[in-house]
């Protein structure tokens, strides 16, 4: 449905974890090294959340940011959705704590489960609240906190993520700005590429199932690797196709962080240069969801988004999904 209306993202704001977690620390916890982990991955450090620190703390904190710079009361908010896959508790959602937090009483809340891609999903799905006129403020928030599932004797896993949250503020906005384009994707066929295979409905959590670590994270990452390079340059030719602009058209792009040679082996393909391209991995790893809001955030804290910057969002993750997205700043 074409209203007329545009959605965009009008502030930002972001929470990471006081923990720093470096990769000299972890040569301690598993057998491993600085020198493997940067040259493989880019990852110097990540955060890891500690003491009262939750997915929803978290969320709490970088909701109320983005809130004040869009000068918007919790109240005002109409739709909260937190895209997540680790929220504190299975039920209820993640979203629902957050609301309770922020005393968003009008707000409705759910959270999204779309692995990494879970903020771009977000994004698109608050889209079109906003665009068909249901909704005026929506709070969108990507949160991970993977530490206290990633297996911390599984070197191939635990060195690669981090804890962290970012939020937006979704509402309309002026004609030549917003969400020029989107696209979203899945591949279910290959859920087993990045799981955790119980402590869902289908096997509850036993004896048997923590005896043979069931409840972490599994992953085949050089798979991943491969699919990653080559989604991240069609979905981000696409939307770009999608708006009629180029790769040289992106003031920047704000690429999944999960590993720097995915990034920097895609970019390249794209023919973007490296001042195009926001990256914050060596610092958090990969933060799942947050990742990309977090991104933002930070250019827009350093003063690098200008008003009309073409700006290119790619993710991908577990589901599998992707997707990417093309907006005016
Ligand atoms: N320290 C030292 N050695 C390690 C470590 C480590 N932390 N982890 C693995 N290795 C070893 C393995 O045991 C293996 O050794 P072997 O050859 O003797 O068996 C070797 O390193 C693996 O080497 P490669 O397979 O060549 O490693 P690769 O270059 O593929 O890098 C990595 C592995 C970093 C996991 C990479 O494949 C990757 O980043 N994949 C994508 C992962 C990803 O994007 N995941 C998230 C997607 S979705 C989401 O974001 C939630």
């Amino acid at each position: 449905m074409k209203t007329g209306r545009k959605a965009g993202i009008v502030s930002t704001g972001k929470a990471l974890p006081v923990c720093r977690l470096t990769n000299r620390e972890l040569e301690y916890i598993v057998e491993t090294s600085d020198e493997w982990i940067t040259s493989r991955s880019g990852i110097k450090e990540r955060r890891i959340i500690s003491g009262t620190e939750t997915n929803s703390s978290l969320s709490e904190i970088a909701a109320r940011i983005a809130l004040e710079r869009a000068a918007l009361k919790p109240e005002e908010i109409d739709i909260l959705i937190v895209a997540t896959v680790t929220a504190d508790q299975l039920l209820p959602s993640s979203a629902c704590l957050v609301q309770a937090r922020l005393n968003a009483h009008r707000a409705a809340a759910f959270d999204l489960a779309a692995g990494c891609t879970g903020f771009l999903y977000g994004l698109t799905v608050g889209q079109q609240f906003i665009e068909t006129g249901a909704a005026k403020n929506i709070l969108l928030i990507g949160v991970d906190t993977l530490s206290p599932i990633v297996d911390w004797t599984d070197r191939n896993t635990c060195v690669l993520f981090g804890d962290g949250a970012g939020a937006v503020v979704l509402q309309q906005v002026e004609e030549g700005r917003g969400i020029l384009a989107s696209k979203m994707f899945s591949d279910g066929t290959k859920a087993e590429l990045l799981d955790i295979p119980a402590g869902g409905s289908r096997r509850p959590p036993t004896l048997k199932t923590l005896e043979e670590r069931a409840h972490y994270v599994k992953m085949n990452g050089p798979e991943i690797f491969k699919f990653a390079v080559k989604i991240m340059v069609e979905s981000t030719t696409n939307v770009l196709n999608m708006c009629g602009k180029k790769p040289a058209d992106i003031s920047y792009i704000a690429p999944h962080q999960a590993n720097i040679r995915i990034i920097d082996s895609a970019c390249k393909r794209l023919g973007l240069n490296d001042e195009q391209v926001l990256t914050n991995i060596h610092r958090y790893g990969n933060m799942s969801s947050a990742a990309i809001p977090v991104l933002l955030d930070e250019a827009f804290e350093a003063g690098k988004l200008k008003q009309g910057d073409l700006l290119a969002l790619v993710s991908f993750g577990a589901g599998l999904t992707w997707g990417a997205a093309a907006l005016n700043w």
